[in-house]
């Protein structure tokens, strides 16, 4: 026979799409009823007109089938005020330790940080961000990006995102977008900006992004950085001291990157260098041969300089065959590059 402790053990398998925990924990079930194999129950959500409520309803409805219910009587209601902020107090419990510092940045935390920064402006950042970024989600790892260029974001418009977050009192859900989930300033940008990310939380933007969003569990977490070396990329060596660094370069941009920038940036972030990416290498010209139109051998050249290595070469890509898009098909040739870079990275650790 049914019971109600039947019903809440199927249920604790139903998540909460955006959350991604079981509806049971962040305690959204109410008045559960049995009669003679039919179930009727309450869900609160945690906003009003929940965008994912047609999923929550079918996994909860299949779930229940699952364990013999005859049929399914399901009522949306929403929290209040004060249940909303007991769950935003589960979720920060969740992401920060007593000082109120995000976990994910212990040593043990098992999250990967990698920043992607250059000396320059405009020589593939973010691009080399969002792709790596996929192309590891594409592999099964769980993967942020945290939109690090607070003023310069691009992230969001690369990835086509166009949705905002959702909010829970002051909790960002990440967007997710090519299963990889995105926090960037971008998504604050219109006159809506939420009082949270104005003015004197700006110096603290890192800890705020990472404490008050919603990460969940992470296998890697990517920064794309603005150009330069600016405070920025300070902030985040500081913040971040366990990160490692891909840095991107044109060969063309390499020379004066090399003078100005790389000793600097070595000094002051001592972070690790994963390996250096050569970013618009060659175009392809139709008859398959390689035109070096900036030059050839920048990123080796470079990666001597810094004792590292060239970890992957990227060509111009041929952007009608990726319909303009800026995250690459994973069968193009750009796509493949960096899955296997996102392999190497995998395997190393
Ligand atoms: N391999 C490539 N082939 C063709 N276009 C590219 C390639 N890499 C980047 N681009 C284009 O070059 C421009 C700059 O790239 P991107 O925004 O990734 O650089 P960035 O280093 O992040 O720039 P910024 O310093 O402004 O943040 C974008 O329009 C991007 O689509
Ligand atoms: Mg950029």
């Amino acid at each position: 026979m049914l019971t109600k402790e039947n019903v809440i053990d199927a249920l604790e398998h139903v998540q909460d799409p955006e959350l991604n925990r079981s509806i049971v924990e962040l305690n959204m079930v109410r008045n559960i009823n049995i009669m003679e194999g039919h179930v009727s129950l309450e869900v609160v959500l945690t906003i009003q007109g929940c965008p994912l409520k047609a999923k929550i309803q079918e996994d909860i409805e299949s779930s229940l089938r699952k364990i013999g219910a005859l049929s399914v009587s399901l009522k949306f209601g929403s929290m209040t005020k004060e249940e909303r902020e007991t769950l935003t107090k589960v979720l920060k419990g969740n992401a920060t330790t007593e000082t109120g510092m995000p976990k994910m940045l212990a040593p043990d935390s098992g999250v990967k940080f990698i920043a992607i920064t250059s000396g320059k402006g405009g020589v593939g950042k973010s691009t080399v961000t969002i792709n790596l970024a996929v192309a590891l989600a594409r592999l099964g790892k769980r993967v942020g990006i945290l939109d690090a260029d607070i003023y310069g974001f691009s992230v969001p418009a690369m990835m086509g995102i166009t949705q905002k977050p959702t909010m829970i009192d002051q909790t960002v859900i990440p967007v997710e977008s090519h299963g990889v989930k995105v926090m960037s300033m971008g998504f604050f940008a219109a006159d809506d900006n939420p009082v949270m990310w104005r003015g004197p939380m700006l110096n603290k933007w890192i800890k705020n992004f990472l404490v008050n969003t919603h990460w969940g569990e992470l296998d890697y977490m990517l920064l794309d950085l603005p150009p330069g070396t600016g405070d920025v990329a300070i902030d985040v060596a500081a913040m971040i001291p366990q990160g490692k660094e891909i840095i991107v370069t044109t060969p063309h941009n390499v020379a004066s990157f090399v003078a100005s920038r790389a000793g600097a940036m070595a000094k002051h972030t001592k972070h690790e260098i994963v390996g250096i990416i050569e970013n618009m290498a060659y175009f392809e010209e139709q008859d398959g041969s390689k035109n070096y139109l900036f030059g050839k051998g920048g990123g080796e050249m470079l990666a001597k300089r810094l004792g590292t290595e060239v970890i992957a070469t990227i060509p111009f890509s041929n952007r009608k065959e990726n319909n303009d898009a800026n995250v690459f098909d994973e069968e193009s040739y750009i796509g493949e590059t960096f899955a296997s870079l996102a392999e190497d990275l995998v395997n190393q650790s």
